[in-house]
């Protein structure tokens, strides 16, 4: 969801404003622009791509020695020219604005700021920004002070860069609740939503707190804590060196994100794992220092999630339960934090984000620690996200960089964290024998190489997936823990090949949607060879009397035949517990392929953000 990037150098900084942009735009946008200084605050805005933008910069020659750009995701205003970022303020003393995130009392400010004479061009919440620093500026005169006490003013979630006509060699930026690095590199400064954005310039990083401003000039920066309005002291903030490659970011030989990132989840699952792989025992530690004292005191869990985490989640509550013997229950984050829900103190909340910037996520976690509930553990794949500092313990799952918008293997490492989880706690509550424990290790290590396997139905699934690619709408069944894999293969599905595409508890199907199935629906069944199997033939059985198309992923020793109507791909013999995480790899091979067939934009699927940083 938007994207800043912004520099301050000694070169002409506009072809890194581009190549920052073109790295960010994974992170879903519909319009693009810049504002570069020279002379004048020269801006170029498109509501193409990224590339658009690169030939309007080649017509107008665009260049300077500072600048700020950026990609929005239409949140107030539509896709357009007019509500692209940057946004200018003042006629005399112009200032440009870009930002990332929701400002919930623009129209308060928006009224306020017109009735001081303010002329709005936008339907945006960005521009009262623009306005409201411009109207400070007149009183205190100094842009960084100025904007300092504008964001003071700003109720919602915020990570702005500006820049100024009159002093045009400094940058000035400011983040609350929207991520926004620092980067700092030989030639020049620069600031961005996150690190794949700067690895061109620098590897040196600084991950901006809640409430800080920063101003940035070509050799050096100042970072004071803004929260209050006032500038006050100098902030002191850590220097990272990013360990992000370029190559972790690249494609590589792979035609989309997506792919690359099915085919990277054995590596990634093994780097997820490497710390049990290597211990003859399972350690709560692996969880933070506290993890012992707090899993013992635990007698609940509450997971709190959204999407493909969501679903990661509605696995885990199956392990839990049945491994654990712990009560599970898992929460859509964004209803969540608009109910009333009953707060038990021994209840551990577990965050699941690939991103760790989730807006509803973070929200929902903050809610549940203030309704009382004490302890929090945060399932991230960045380690620098809001998520991860917002919890007592963590762990990070090391899938490396997600680019693709369709989840894959953050998902899968975020399943293997969560086995993980239920086998830590099942051993704590003396649930576990050491013989079964060893058992466990023994199959987490052998996860790797069983994905590996599973990955090598692809030639099977491209044939079914020109079949599909002809459809409007299909069917996903399981049952069980295979259930949400089915809700995982629909979502995957219908976000990157635009196909409707819903999943049913298969013992649903006669309580309604079994009237939706005829020749022309395809019906997909998740069918490993666990104990619901016989179940699952039985409604299998109900879709194919009524003419419907059955395509069943079994298990090699699940006992279903290929006939007219039922087409079966078989994977490796039934993996006990580790079976949703391989069955989820032919129904992202699904997606993916159909996508190909359907010729969508596989990495940047249509109205959709790679992190949802805004409610
Ligand atoms: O970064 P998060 O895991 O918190 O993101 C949650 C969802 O937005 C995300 O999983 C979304 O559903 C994916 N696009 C699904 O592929």
């Amino acid at each position: 969801m938007c994207g800043i990037v912004c520099a301050v150098a000694k070169v002409n900084v506009v072809p890194i404003l581009l190549e920052g942009l073109l790295r960010l735009e994974y992170r879903g946008y519909d319009s693009a622009g810049l504002v570069v200084a020279n002379q004048n605050l020269h801006r170029l805005r498109t509501t193409g791509r990224v590339a658009e933008l690169g030939k309007l910069v080649d017509e107008q020659k665009a260049q300077g020695l500072a600048g700020i750009a950026h990609t929005r995701w239409a949140t107030h205003g539509a896709p357009s020219e007019r509500n692209a970022h940057p946004h200018f303020s003042g006629e005399i003393s112009k200032i440009a604005v870009v930002h990332n995130g929701i400002i919930e009392n623009h129209e308060v400010l928006r009224r306020r700021l017109q009735d001081a004479g303010f002329e709005f061009i936008s339907d945006t919440d960005t521009e009262v920004i623009a306005h409201l620093i411009a109207f400070n500026h007149h009183q205190i005169h100094d842009l960084l002070e100025a904007v300092c006490a504008s964001v003071a003013e700003l109720q919602g979630a915020y990570a702005i860069a500006v820049i100024e006509e009159a002093r045009p060699e400094r940058i000035i930026v400011a983040r609350n609740g929207a991520p926004l690095i620092l980067g700092l590199g030989k030639e020049g400064n620069y600031a961005a939503s996150d690190a794949s954005a700067l690895l061109q310039v620098t590897k040196k990083m600084i991950y901006l707190e809640e409430g800080d401003v920063a101003e940035l000039v070509c050799d050096s920066y100042r970072i004071f804590n803004g929260l209050n309005g006032k500038l006050g002291k100098e902030a002191i903030r850590i220097v990272h060196e990013s360990n992000l490659t370029a190559e972790a970011i690249d494609l590589g030989p792979y035609t989309h994100f997506m792919q690359k990132e099915i085919f990277e989840q054995p590596d990634a699952v093994a780097n997820t794992l490497e710390m049990v792989f290597n211990a003859s025992s399972i350690s709560p530690r692996l969880f933070g220092n506290e993890a012992e004292t707090i899993f013992s005191q635990t007698d609940s869990i509450l997971i709190l999630a959204c999407g493909t985490s969501y679903h990661a989640g509605l696995v885990a509550r199956y392990w839990l339960e049945t491994v654990a013997g712990l009560p599970c229950n898992v929460e859509i984050a964004s209803e969540y934090r608009y109910r009333d829900p009953v707060a038990n103190p021994n209840t551990l909340v577990v965050g699941i984000s690939q991103s760790g910037e989730t807006a509803d996520t973070l929200a929902a976690l903050n809610y549940a620690k203030s309704l009382g509930h004490r302890h929090s553990l945060a399932i991230c794949n960045v380690a620098e996200s809001a998520l991860i500092r917002q919890t007592e313990l963590r762990f990070l799952t090391r899938a490396g960089p997600e680019i693709g918008v369709a989840s894959t293997k953050a998902f899968t490492t975020q399943l293997a964290t969560l086995l993980l989880l239920t086998v830590t706690l099942a051993k704590m509550r003396k649930r576990l024998s050491r013989e079964r424990e060893y058992e466990m290790i023994t199959a987490l290590r052998h996860l790797p190489a069983a994905l590996q396997l599973a990955l090598q139905v692809e030639p099977q699934v491209k044939i079914w997936a020109k079949k599909f690619a002809q459809k409007r709408h299909a069917l996903f069944l399981g049952r069980g823990v295979h259930y949400p894999i089915a809700m995982e293969g629909a979502l995957k599905l219908k976000e990157i090949s635009y196909i409707h595409a819903e999943a049913y508890a298969a013992g649903e199907l006669k309580h309604g949607p079994l009237a939706l199935v005829d020749s022309d629906i395809p019906v997909v069944a998740i069918a490993p060879n666990d104990i619901l199997l016989e179940k699952l033939k039985s409604n299998l059985q109900e879709v194919h009397a009524r003419g419907g198309e059955l395509y069943v992923f079994a298990d090699a020793d699940s006992l279903i035949q290929q006939s007219e109507g039922v087409h079966i791909i078989r994977l490796a013999e039934h993996a006990g517990l580790l079976s949703p995480i391989l069955h989820t790899i032919p129904l992202q091979l699904l997606a993916y392929h159909v996508a190909l067939q359907k010729g969508t934009d596989v990495d940047k699927p249509r109205n959709l953000a790679k992190a949802v940083t805004v409610e």
